[in-house]
């Protein structure tokens, strides 16, 4: 075993996710193996704003959490203003960490900030929301888990909405893109699928129920992504403060067609819980490879999923917030009828 005088620090910033926890017990083991403490910041940014919160992490403290959800070490959503504001007390505290490299697991915003306020420190990067927007990856972690928790609700929903005739409306979390509902639309059997990146005539969506009743099918699933817009004459969006998309699309439904509609809105519900398995196996593939990245000073890089692949980006290659995948999305449509 190699003797321990390096250190790695990590972090966890924004929504949590299932599979965090994978990563960091990851990081933990193959950090100890290559010869590194591992520090563990509390909080996300929380944890370097102010007077610095920060733990070692040893074997046992990540014993018995591969399957656990959330961060041991604790997030936070602190708004990207105010960590500029703090730019310099968040360096100053990382020096006085004397690390060799620092792992910052987080999402888009997380990303775009590091590279804005870390500049020439030596960080690598492990993409992580359910959103899965990052560029970059195929996937990001917690996706997964949270299409199976929303393809879960969908088979409740379906003996649900089958006993007592109703249109069923689930609302997912996926801010600007759709790729949960998308993804969980196609695995739980959706009727229709609305998402951001494609505006949906309201009128279809309302013809596509109709018709399933006279077809004899006195029930129907629909899967909302919550910043969804829907096109109805002139095109409106239900910002997050006015009612939820989901609620809006249930009402409207059932005032159209007469048909008896519930909607379901998911939302944190999506980021807890247990991981499932490719959520568990990409936490510790890109824990592992973040860690071998320190090792090889491989620095300002995000560890991706490419394929089956996990190789290091550096950072310049990835621009940008990432679409859904619209050929999954068409085929999912084949079932909207
Ligand atoms: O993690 C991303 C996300 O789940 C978005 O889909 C959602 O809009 C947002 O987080 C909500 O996060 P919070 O309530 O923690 O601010």
């Amino acid at each position: 075993m190699t003797s321990i005088n390096k250190k790695i620090g990590i972090l966890t910033v924004g929504g949590d996710c299932p599979g965090l926890n994978a990563a960091i017990r990851a990081i933990v083991r193959r950090g100890k193996q290559l010869g590194f403490e591992v520090l563990g910041i509390e909080d996300g940014w929380e944890g370097l704003i102010g007077k610095i919160r920060v733990r070692a992490l040893k074997g046992e403290d990540v014993r018995g959490i591969l399957n656990i959800g959330g961060t041991i070490l604790g997030s936070s959503n602190i708004k990207p203003p105010q960590i500029k504001k703090r730019k310099a007390k968040i360096i100053k505290n990382l020096e006085k960490l004397q690390i060799e490299g620092l792992i910052v697991i987080g999402g888009d915003t997380t990303l775009k900030l590091t590279k804005d306020i870390l500049k020439n420190f030596p960080i690598v990067f492990i993409p992580k929301t359910i959103d899965n927007d990052v560029e970059g990856t195929d996937f990001c972690l917690g996706f997964w888990s949270a299409v199976q928790t929303a393809t879960n609700a969908l088979d409740n929903l379906r003996t649900t909405a089958k006993s007592h005739h109703r249109a069923m409306v689930l609302e997912v979390m996926g801010r600007n893109f759709g790729w949960i509902a998308t993804y969980a639309g196609l695995a739980g059997g959706a009727d229709f699928i609305l998402i951001p990146e494609a505006k949906i005539d309201f009128e279809r969506l309302c013809r596509t129920v109709e018709r399933r009743v006279t077809k004899g099918k006195r029930f129907s699933l629909i899967v909302v992504s919550e910043e969804a817009i829907l096109k109805r004459g002139k095109d409106f969006k239900i910002k997050k403060s006015n009612q939820e998309i989901g609620e809006k699309v249930a009402e409207l439904l059932s005032k159209k067609t007469g048909i008896d509609t519930r909607s379901v809105r998911l939302g944190h519900v999506l980021r807890g819980g247990v991981p499932c398995a490719f959520d568990r196996i990409l936490g510790n593939r890109f824990g592992v490879a973040a860690v071998e990245c320190v090792s090889k000073k491989q620095f300002e890089k995000a560890i991706v999923l490419k394929g089956d692949r996990v190789l290091s980006l550096p950072f310049s290659k990835i621009k940008g917030k990432k679409k859904v995948n619209l050929e999954v999305y068409k085929t999912a449509s084949i079932f909207f009828h």
